[in-house]
């Protein structure tokens, strides 16, 4: 197992490359699939949750070719309606494929998805929307089968009574395929939902309303060969500038798309970063401690979830005492034990942390139990003092294409040991 060895102390400088958005991109291979023909989609991060849904559109019978970080696929001979139950197991956003196979092939099996580490997860808001679209779809023995009456789906008015990001992909892909117009309201207003708005108008969907809480949807004629580019991944780039603002420095973060972090930018701001937007992306400047503040999470364009656990390591290492109070996920705290073994004084109850920021963290072996907290914590590391050894390496290769190269690139000391 690959552990990163990381030295802290180092100020950054100088330029990361931002990767394609995870969160976009994912989705967006589901959506392919709708689609009897070719997809070509730029910017492709490669990151083990995209090489995980690689091989399930491959084992669907999708033939898919990646080379660097531009990825083909051909979805002409989609035969398979049934997810392999090892590769779903793997990843959540297998969940998303069932709109799609739904419209496309009119059947569709995956297992549950299980219990995650930062929360529970569940999918009934999913369910209730593709049963709204015309779907039967049963439930039992850890399994989801759903199938299409004799005509199809059919396009209906859904409310979401919560703007769950994944339903309402779920959601706008299946009503991409169904007869008629569809009007969604509640819809979550994430950024990923305007990539895939964009992706399903370039195939010849009729989208409007994408990045508002209604969305219509109507598919107008026959899905078209596309060639899409990802934007950067706003979480990414959102890590990489929490990394800054641990580490102190100047960092160019090219690709970042700023004008979908308002919260992150404005909350570093806070923490007294300078945040300066650039044509190519942004520059992050830091000196000194960071500032305390007050966090809650919520859907988009609220700070987001997935953001907490880096902002956490940041106040960490402030001077005075943030309050950070977590609405999305129960569980995302669970980094929270690891940052204390780095000397990080953080209290939690319920949905509440209080973190006490010290001078300085202290170099400690510690475990990334999950995606976005692994990131948090090669993020504190920078700024403790000594040899931190950093494990768990497989959750933060899910979503981070190198987070070695990108950080030591812009002048940390850091390593990843076979
Ligand atoms: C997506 C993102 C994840 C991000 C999250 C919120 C992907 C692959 N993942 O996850 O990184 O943190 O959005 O921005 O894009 N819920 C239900 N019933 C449902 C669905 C969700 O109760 O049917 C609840 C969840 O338990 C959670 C909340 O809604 O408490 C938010 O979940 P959701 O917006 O669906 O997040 P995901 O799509 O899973």
């Amino acid at each position: 197992m690959s552990v990163l060895r990381i030295e802290g102390s180092y100020s950054l400088e100088g330029t990361i490359k931002i990767q394609g958005s995870k969160n976009g991109v994912l989705p967006v291979m589901a959506a392919s699939l709708l689609h009897n023909g070719t997809t070509v989609l730029e910017h492709v991060p490669k990151i083990q949750d995209v090489f995980c849904m690689l091989g399930i559109l491959s084992a669907l019978g999708a033939d898919c070719r990646m080379e660097e970080n531009r990825l083909v696929i051909s979805a002409s001979a989609l035969t398979g309606t049934k997810i392999p139950e090892t590769l779903a197991g793997q990843m959540r956003s297998s969940v998303m494929l069932l709109g799609p196979l739904l419209a496309r092939l009119g059947q569709v099996e995956t297992s549950l998805p299980g219990g995650c580490r930062i929360g529970k997860r569940p999918v009934d808001l999913h369910i209730r929307g593709l049963e709204a679209l015309g779907a039967r779809v049963e439930t039992g023995d850890g399994r989801i089968r759903a199938v299409c009456p004799a005509g199809g789906l059919t396009g209906v008015n859904i409310h979401l009574p919560y703007p769950s990001v994944g339903a309402t992909e779920n959601i706008l892909m299946a009503a991409a395929g169904a007869q008629g117009e569809t009007v969604l309201t509640g819809a979550a207003r994430e950024p990923e939902i305007e990539i895939l708005c964009g992706f399903l108008q370039a195939m010849g969907v009729s989208v409007e309303g994408a990045g508002t809480p209604v969305i219509r949807i109507r598919k107008t004629s026959a899905f078209q060969d596309t060639c899409f580019f990802l934007p950067g991944d706003r979480i990414v780039a959102g890590t990489y500038l929490g990394a800054v603002l641990c580490a102190g420095g100047r960092v160019v973060l090219e690709r970042a798309p700023a004008g979908h972090m308002e919260r992150t930018i404005a909350t570093a701001r806070q923490m007294g970063a300078q945040v300066e937007t650039l044509e190519q992306g942004i520059r992050v400047s830091m000196r000194g401690r960071p500032r305390p503040v007050r966090i809650e999470t919520g859907p988009y364009p609220e700070f987001p979830t997935d953001m907490q656990s880096v902002m956490m390591a940041a106040a960490a290492i402030g001077y005075g005492t943030s309050r950070i109070r977590e609405n999305v996920f129960e569980n995302r705290f669970c980094v929270a034990k690891e940052l204390q073994k780095l000397g990080a004084h953080i209290i939690i109850e319920n949905k509440i942390a209080v973190v006490d920021g010290v001078k300085a963290l202290k170099g400690a072996s510690v475990a990334a139990e999950d995606l976005r907290g692994g990131a948090a914590l090669a993020v504190a590391a920078l700024a403790a003092e000594g040899s931190s050894f950093l494990g768990g390496y497989e959750h933060i290769s899910r979503g981070y294409e190198d987070i070695s190269r990108d950080l030591a690139g812009a002048g940390a000391h850091i390593t990843l040991v076979p």
